[in-house]
């Protein structure tokens, strides 16, 4: 919303200095050529909209791209003579996404090239839709452009491309804003505006206003949820790209209880968990942890089985070894469904233990009795199984059953009563915000 109100004011001053300009040189305006010439402006700020927070990666909006360029081709040769060549539309296209590039890595870190031959594609379409109009209708061209008299009029011929600088003049500034002072401000602003549905959303004690637009778009998508699960997942920013930067943030124990370590909250560069102590051999987690894991070993060893640590407490450094060995054989979207990002694990907090009847060997733990019995009984030690095999939408990883993570016994005996399967859904229901 805050972008299409800006783009019009944006529309209405090129086009008033455009009037000024003719009336100062006694040019007769076109009324045909300015009507067409403000719909291509409204068009393009719904393009800028549209594609600006957009990452295309998928069929459909493929397609969509293709449709959302087809104006451009037969716009422009029909009322810009300097347009007249195919190949400077062509051109105009290609800075258009590079811009668009730009913006989406800017924005939201990650970006599909190909879609720069949809729009192509789509600008190729358009252009023979335009050499089509003007064959059948052969004066139609003549009567939407604008007659220029005597000298030159440079500010008449540069129309499109001043209203496509000041677009996107408007949209970088914007972004470049809220990178610098993270803040989502068109969000806010947006969120005031188009409260349709805000009754839906004020019954629910964990929605945030600031949010309502969110909730609506991501309803949109899953219509199958119900509202309460649409606000968690958005509060969780579900709603989003994983590692989006924008929604990165920084957590540590005096950011959330319980701790949420994920791939929206990642620990500072200089994190380091008090209480660290010995759990088995080298190994090291927080007091409570050990505590409670020695607990739970007894138990299990009272019922004759036994299980070891074999990862617990790991630091920025050796997370990075590992992620980067890992792409050594997979590739990055592969192993991020198995491996954090250094900064983003929650080994970093020495509460989360990868763990195995068979020393070192996580791989083989998976339907032991050893992992249905911890499966069923940790949370009663203050563990949850934080990877579940129907969880990886919500954590984006793989089920691991090795990796349990300390809570505490009052948010885990929560969990499990309320049937709350992440630790997302628990912080965005019940979490304090410290
Ligand atoms: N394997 C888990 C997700 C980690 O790397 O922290
Ligand atoms: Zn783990």
């Amino acid at each position: 919303m805050l972008y299409y109100i800006l783009g019009i004011l944006a529309i209405i001053a090129v086009h008033l200095i455009i009037f000024l300009k003719c009336y100062e040189r006694g040019i007769k305006i076109n009324n045909k050529h300015i009507t067409l010439s403000v719909m291509f402006s409204f068009y393009l700020v719904f393009v800028i909209e549209y594609l600006h927070d957009k990452i295309i990666d998928e069929i459909g909006s493929f397609i969509v791209t293709s449709l959302v360029f087809i104006p451009i081709g037969i716009i422009m040769p029909l009322i810009y003579r300097r347009f007249k060549y195919f190949v400077i539309n062509v051109l105009f296209v290609l800075v258009f996404d590079v811009l668009m590039i730009i913006l989406q890595v800017m924005h939201c870190s990650k970006f599909m090239p190909v879609f720069v031959v949809f729009s192509l594609l789509g600008l190729l379409i358009g252009f023979a839709i335009s050499s089509i109009i003007r064959y059948v209708f052969s004066d139609l061209r003549k009567s939407l452009i604008i007659k220029k008299r005597k000298k030159r009029i440079v500010f008449l011929s540069l129309e499109v491309e001043i209203m496509t600088i000041c677009l996107f003049s408007l949209f970088f500034s914007m972004a470049v804003i809220e990178k610098i002072s993270g803040n989502n401000i068109v969000e806010k602003f947006d969120a005031n505006f188009v409260n349709k549905d805000s009754d839906k959303y004020s019954k629910i004690y964990f929605a945030k206003k600031d949010y309502y637009v969110r909730y609506d778009a991501y309803a949109k998508l899953h219509p199958e949820m119900e509202t309460e699960e649409i606000v968690w997942r958005v509060n969780s920013n579900l709603d989003k790209d994983f590692y989006d930067s924008r929604y990165v943030s920084m957590a540590d124990e005096n950011t959330y209880n319980p701790l949420l370590i994920n791939k929206f909250n990642r620990v500072s560069e200089n994190f380091e968990p008090k209480n660290l102590v010995t759990i088995e051999g080298n190994f090291l987690a927080t007091k409570e942890t050990t505590d409670a894991y020695k607990e739970m070993l007894e138990d299990m060893e009272e019922e004759g089985m036994k299980i070891y640590v074999v990862s617990s407490y790991r630091s920025i450094e050796y997370q990075e070894n590992l992620y980067n060995n890992y792409l050594k054989v997979d590739d990055r979207d592969e192993v991020d469904t198995y491996s954090a990002r250094p900064g983003y694990s929650e080994h970093h907090t020495g509460r989360a233990l990868d763990i195995s009847h068979i020393p070192g060997n996580i791989d083989a733990f998976e339907g032991s009795e050893e992992a249905e019995w911890v499966y069923k009984n940790c949370y009663r030690y203050g563990f949850i199984v934080r990877y579940k095999e129907e969880t990886m939408d919500v954590t984006g990883y793989i089920y691991e059953p090795w990796h349990i993570t300390y809570v505490g016994t009052e948010i885990s005996v929560r969990m499990h009563s309320d049937e709350i399967e992440t630790l997302e859904e628990y912080v965005a229901r019940y979490g304090q915000n410290y």
